[in-house]
């Protein structure tokens, strides 16, 4: 016997619940639900448009029986055609005959051969009240059609849709949602055990941190922004070990390393005889990359002709290496870095606006050491331990000591001090770092520095030779003006109250007191 219509359609909602209860995947679900209307009940061409809130359009999220270019075709503005007009009421349209009906824009042409024997029906998809998408569904004209029970029966399948659509919304949010817990998390463990970190708990730097968490498990292409030495390295290597690349290639190029002419078969590759000395084959360092990471440092470096070049490897993800017209494609994540102002490169055309739009999505400005000095007592311990295990040796620094190295500059940053401790432990005799010691390892121009620490900690017993050269300078004058204090302050340009301070300060009022005695005696 042969089923009935109504049989039909109740096993075609069977099949479609069963579409729906197996796929995670949105686009899929749909097109077997699309797929199953088809086939069970000879509905042709079937689509699904949902409204897209960032655009303000209709577009087709899935089809049945639609190419991949009609499909793109068929994008709605809300005014516009049958599936506007359905959005836009909330109510169900059908035509016997589309040839008769002037709203058919028949925008994605797929009609044309069939135009004049097909009708229409369309239904809202509506989810708590309010219509988010159209579900349109051709049926080839037979001798008869029961429209309406056709329209209640797209409607009990668009509410299924709609039901789906909201499941599939509420599973993306929280898998988001873990997807950040869990780069939290990997980033927490690697903290703990030999994974790359960071070190710096100031206001700054926690929010570098929590940015890096957000943007590693996401293919974004990032910009790190900042001094030589900062740490951009660091954290773009950070980010590829938190993201799904990890596991596969971290591929580092500095821009401003490899001489410009060699730099493009360096990131493309080449070909045998692709140009002189091309005398074999070379996969460049964006292959090498392929399915992980390509950082590239100092990217402000980029000659302007490889900017382009690069500008199109983001965009469509392709190449072909120099010397050869075989177009490859390449998943690759690109990372890149500068300490310069690329902006003010724009400015100055030397670097592309497109490109910097491009690698400018999600910037990571990361502060020098001297704007955040709460990191520094950090970081030192950091790199103390870390000399501890590769020497065996412990140093620590003497109050003074530490103190000049908060207030010192740091114009290398986070690597100058990893290599000021270095050298530390090579040539300290002692487990003590003294100021002393220490000095002359800081860059020059930072004695203000040093200054400030001995004006700051005044420690009569803890001379430095600055120190002393001034007090040696203050006794030569005294002695020279027969031990008359003003005399003394004359010839150093010093006023009577800066000489008796100094007086007072290197405790030589018993040695003036002494000179006139002996000059006295002479006399
Ligand atoms: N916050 C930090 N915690 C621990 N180590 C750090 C930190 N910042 C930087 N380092 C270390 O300091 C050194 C210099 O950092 P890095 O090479 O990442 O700087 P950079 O910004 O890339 O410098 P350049 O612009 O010169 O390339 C590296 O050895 C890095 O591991
Ligand atoms: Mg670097």
């Amino acid at each position: 016997m042969a089923p009935t219509v109504h049989g039909l359609k109740l096993s075609a909602l069977l099949a479609i619940c069963q579409v729906i209860d197996k796929a995670l995947h949105l686009e899929s679900a749909l097109d077997g639900v699309l797929g199953i209307l088809s086939e069970q009940l000879s509905m042709q061409r079937a689509t699904v448009s949902l409204y897209d809130p960032e655009t303000g359009h209709l577009s087709i999220n899935a089809s049945y029986g639609l190419t991949r270019e009609e499909k793109q075709r068929g994008v709605y503005r809300l005014d516009e055609g049958v599936t506007g007009r359905i959005f836009q009421t909330g109510e169900p349209y059908f035509v016997p005959d589309i040839d008769k009906e002037p709203l058919f824009l028949d925008k994605t042409g797929s009609r044309k051969i069939r135009r004049g024997m097909i009708s229409f029906i369309g239904v809202p998809i509506v989810l708590h009240g309010e219509p988010i998408g159209v579900l349109n569904v051709d049926r080839l004209f037979e001798d008869e059609i029961a429209f309406e029970e056709d329209v209640d029966f797209l409607k009990v399948v668009a509410t299924l849709i709609a039901q789906f659509i909201s499941l599939n919304e509420k599973i993306m949010e929280r898998e988001a949602v873990i997807k950040r817990e869990n780069t939290s998390l990997k980033y927490q463990i690697s903290k703990n055990t030999k994974g790359p970190y960071i070190v710096g708990q100031s206001t700054p730097m926690v929010e570098v941190q929590r940015q890096i968490e957000k943007v590693s498990p996401t293919r974004a292409t990032v910009l790190l922004l900042g001094e030589s030495g900062v740490g951009k390295t660091l954290i773009a290597r950070i980010i590829h070990e938190l993201s799904d690349r990890q596991g596969h290639p971290f591929i580092k190029v500095n821009c401003a390393s490899i001489p410009a002419n060699l730099l493009e078969s360096e990131l493309f590759g080449h070909e045998k005889g692709a140009f002189t000395g091309a005398t074999g084959t070379r996969p460049g360092r964006f292959e090498e990359a392929d399915k992980g990471t390509l950082f590239l440092d100092e990217i402000g470096e980029l000659p302007m002709a490889l900017q382009a070049k690069l500008l199109r490897v983001i965009q469509d993800k392709e190449l072909e290496r120099l010397g050869s017209n075989r177009t490859r494609h390449i998943d690759v994540r690109i990372l890149a870095a500068t300490n310069r102002d690329l902006g003010d490169l724009v400015e100055h055309g030397q670097f592309r606006l497109d490109l910097y739009y491009r690698l400018n999505v999600f910037p990571i400005r990361v502060p020098s050491l001297r704007e955040r000095k709460e990191d520094i007592t950090g970081l030192l311990n950091h790199f103390l331990s870390e000399v501890a295990e590769n020497y065996g040796r412990h140093i620590h620094f003497t109050p003074t000591a530490l103190d000049a190295l908060i207030r010192y500059d740091w114009p290398g940053n986070v690597r100058e001090m990893q290599n000021l401790i270095e050298r530390l432990v090579i040539m300290s005799d002692s487990e003590r770092v003294s100021l002393e010691f220490l000095k002359s390892y800081l860059a020059p121009g930072q004695t203000t520095v040093i200054h400030e620490v001995l004006h700051a900690n005044g420690e009569p017993g803890h001379c430095t030779s600055l120190k002393e050269v001034e007090r040696n300078e203050v006794m030569a004058a005294l002695e020279r003006s027969g031990w008359v204090q003003y005399k003394a302050a004359e010839a150093l340009g010093l006023s009577a109250r800066q000489m008796g301070y100094r007086v007072k300060r290197y405790g030589l009022e018993s040695m003036i007191a002494e000179g006139h005695a002996r000059l006295r005696r002479i006399r």
